[in-house]
């Protein structure tokens, strides 16, 4: 047999590991991530900027992940614009001119390969979430350390969308009907936005928990389906805005069952009226504020029914909980894996070696300008 000369070998070798792992040479460790940053606080579309960098093999407990799904919330868009009050680490380690930082907060990742002093169960071709915000998760690769990541045990019948979105939307809705009125199966509860991620998850937490639901959305032409949509899920009373401010309408809904918990995502003037459907003792939890608008509590509201108001922050509740989310996830993905809970509506868009920042920029487009109906969500493709 006629042997090559060694260069040459070498040569087709290192042509070979480069074209069938353009972006992550396991041979030689390095990978090249590509990711979006900011390096100061603005509209995205004139702050955000497509950037590439080499990402060294892992050492000691440093553990190198390649993003699967890393969708676009709300408050990553606020973030970026300078309006959200956990601001990103803007660093030069990611080799821009300017101290930058990567934008997204909820991600999905695969273990790819990890330093000697990393945790042996942790391995190579595993999922993880980000245990907490201002990862950086609209990127390919990066490197985390384990307190950054959050297992998933078993990743058989989930999703990566499923998996990527379940840390910010579920678990905001989990966290505010366990945690603010005690509410037993058969009681009530109301939400207005009972459409956004956060709604529809709450829908679905409440039937599992046996809880009764009265969802408010905004009036449209095809609310019907909307309703619909929303019933099938698992709410008990589907209802517009409009619906929600007539008393007697409300009375038959309830059938003078007292309402004991609301979940706030509007403000304004839908806000107060949530105030003023709950009963004795109930409790108003503000989580978002989608119109912009402050909102005021009736008097009457808080003198003689005793509303009790707060706010409800999962960013805040999860750095002090490490234990309890771990808990709820597992919940969550139990159900997901059960066929319990369904998927929010979405819409992906694929991130590969060659994808271009228009591209990209299309769905941070949309979560800016109007509520599309549909979560955007960067899928990173393995090439
Ligand atoms: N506090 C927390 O820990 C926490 C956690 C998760 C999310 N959030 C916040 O919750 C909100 C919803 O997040 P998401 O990811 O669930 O959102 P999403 O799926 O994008 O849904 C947005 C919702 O807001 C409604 N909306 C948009 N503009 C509105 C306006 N001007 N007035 C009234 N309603 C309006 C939309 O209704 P239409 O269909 O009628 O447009 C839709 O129901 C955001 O503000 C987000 O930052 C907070």
């Amino acid at each position: 047999m006629q042997m090559r000369p060694l260069v040459l070998r070498r040569a087709s070798l290192i042509k070979r590991i480069l074209t069938t792992h353009r972006h992550y040479s396991t041979r030689f460790g390095y990978a090249h991530s590509r990711c979006l940053v900011f390096s100061r606080f603005g509209q995205p579309e004139k702050v955000l900027k497509l950037h590439s960098y080499s990402i060294p093999p892992p050492y000691d407990d440093i553990i190198n992940v390649r993003f699967i799904a890393s969708p676009i919330n709300p408050a990553d868009i606020n973030q970026i614009e300078g309006v959200y009050p956990e601001k990103p680490e803007f660093t030069l380690g990611l080799g821009t001119g300017d101290k930058s930082a990567v934008p997204g907060n909820e991600g999905l990742v695969e273990i790819v390969s990890c330093g000697s002093k990393v945790n042996p169960s942790i391995r190579p071709g595993q999922w993880a979430i980000m245990s907490g915000p201002n990862f950086g998760t609209w990127r390919t690769y990066a490197q985390a350390k384990e307190s950054n990541l959050i297992m998933i045990p078993d990743k058989e019948g989930i999703s990566p969308v499923q998996a990527a979105t379940v840390s910010v939307n579920p678990s905001t809705a989990y966290r505010m009907l366990k945690d603010f009125a005690g509410l037993e199966p058969g009681e009530y509860f109301v939400q207005n936005a009972a459409n956004s991620g956060v709604g529809r998850s709450a829908i679905q937490i409440g039937r599992l928990w046996g809880l009764k639901s009265i969802n408010i959305v905004r009036d449209r032409p095809d609310i019907d389906k909307l309703k619909e949509e929303l019933i099938s899920l698992g709410g008990t009373e589907v209802i517009t805005e409009t619906e929600a401010k007539d008393k007697r309408h409300m009375a038959k809904i309830t059938g003078g069952q007292p309402v004991k918990l609301a979940l706030n995502c509007v403000g304004g003037e839908s806000a107060t009226n949530l105030a003023r459907i709950l009963g004795y003792n109930g409790h108003l939890v503000t989580y978002g504020a989608m119109s912009k608008l402050p909102f005021s509590v009736p008097a009457s509201a808080l003198i003689f029914k005793n509303i009790h108001c707060h706010g409800f922050w999962i960013s805040a509740w999860s750095k002090e909980n490490d234990a309890a989310k771990s808990q709820m996830i597992r919940d969550i993905l139990g159900w997901i894996r059960d066929g319990e809970f369904k998927d929010i509506p979405y819409e992906t868009t694929k991130w590969s070696e060659d994808t271009r920042l228009e591209t990209l920029m299309e769905p941070v487009k949309r979560g800016i300008s109007e509520y599309s109906g549909r979560k955007g969500i960067f899928m990173m493709e393995d090439d």
